[in-house]
């Protein structure tokens, strides 16, 4: 690990749930801490970075020396990737976005009357996906939470999204922990693709990250 590891590159990171309304007082979520794209976000500043995070609602301080754009909702933290990506040179999608928004929310509370309530969701964008596909686009790095066939989901992911490079890892053994073990998958086309970190603390695993990214840029 050096310390100007990262020196003059602008890294983009999403971090954290979104958020989406239901009602002015009720949202649909998820268990997403934001400590693993907190980790990366201060870890890559430390290699010498220029660093922009844009979170979802979370419960950690900001990094020091980190550019910290707070979003709620997918729509939010697309159109804040969107402005971030025109001068970043790696994207780094950590944020646990909601695959789903209700279609129309309320503007106001939801009355317990009915016995039952049905909500109709629709997809959100795929911020990573929208970023990889773009015409000139940043080095593109996304996470895979997953609860089983971490691997093989991971690889079929990688493709589908256009990826320069993946973390496949246990959603269970993840989220809101302190450790994370997680396999890098990146293209096939040498004889190495893919290689395990940790299990260890998010912040040595998000340093193995980081020189990952760096010789999967210079590769
Ligand atoms: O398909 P899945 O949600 O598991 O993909 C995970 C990867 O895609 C993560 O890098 C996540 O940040 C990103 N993602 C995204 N926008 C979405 C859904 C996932 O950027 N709407």
């Amino acid at each position: 690990y050096q310390p100007g590891l990262l020196n003059g590159l602008h890294i983009t990171l999403t971090a954290g749930p979104t958020r989406e309304a239901i009602d002015p007082v009720r949202f649909i979520s998820n268990h997403s801490s934001g400590k693993m794209a907190y980790a990366l976000a201060t870890e890559a500043v430390q290699a010498g970075a220029r660093v922009t995070l844009i979170s979802g609602p979370v419960n950690l301080p900001a990094p020091d020396r980190v550019e910290l754009v707070k979003v709620t909702t997918a729509q939010e933290m697309l159109d804040a990737s969107l402005t971030a990506v025109a001068d970043t040179d790696v994207f780094i999608g950590v944020a646990a976005v909601a695959d789903y928004r209700v279609s129309e929310s309320s503007d106001h509370k939801i009355k317990k009357t009915a016995e039952t309530l049905q909500l109709t969701l629709v997809r959100n964008p795929d911020i990573i996906g929208t970023v990889a596909a773009l015409p000139e686009r940043p080095f593109v790095v996304g996470f895979a939470a997953e609860t089983r066939d971490v691997v093989e989901y991971g690889r079929d992911k990688l493709k589908r999204k256009g990826l320069d490079l993946l973390f496949a890892n246990d959603a269970t053994a993840t989220f809101n922990s302190d450790s994370i073990a997680a396999t890098a998958i990146w293209p096939a086309g040498s004889s190495e693709d893919h290689q395990e970190l940790g299990p260890a603390n998010k912040h040595l695993v998000a340093r193995q990250m980081l020189m990952l990214i760096r010789q999967r840029l210079d590769a």
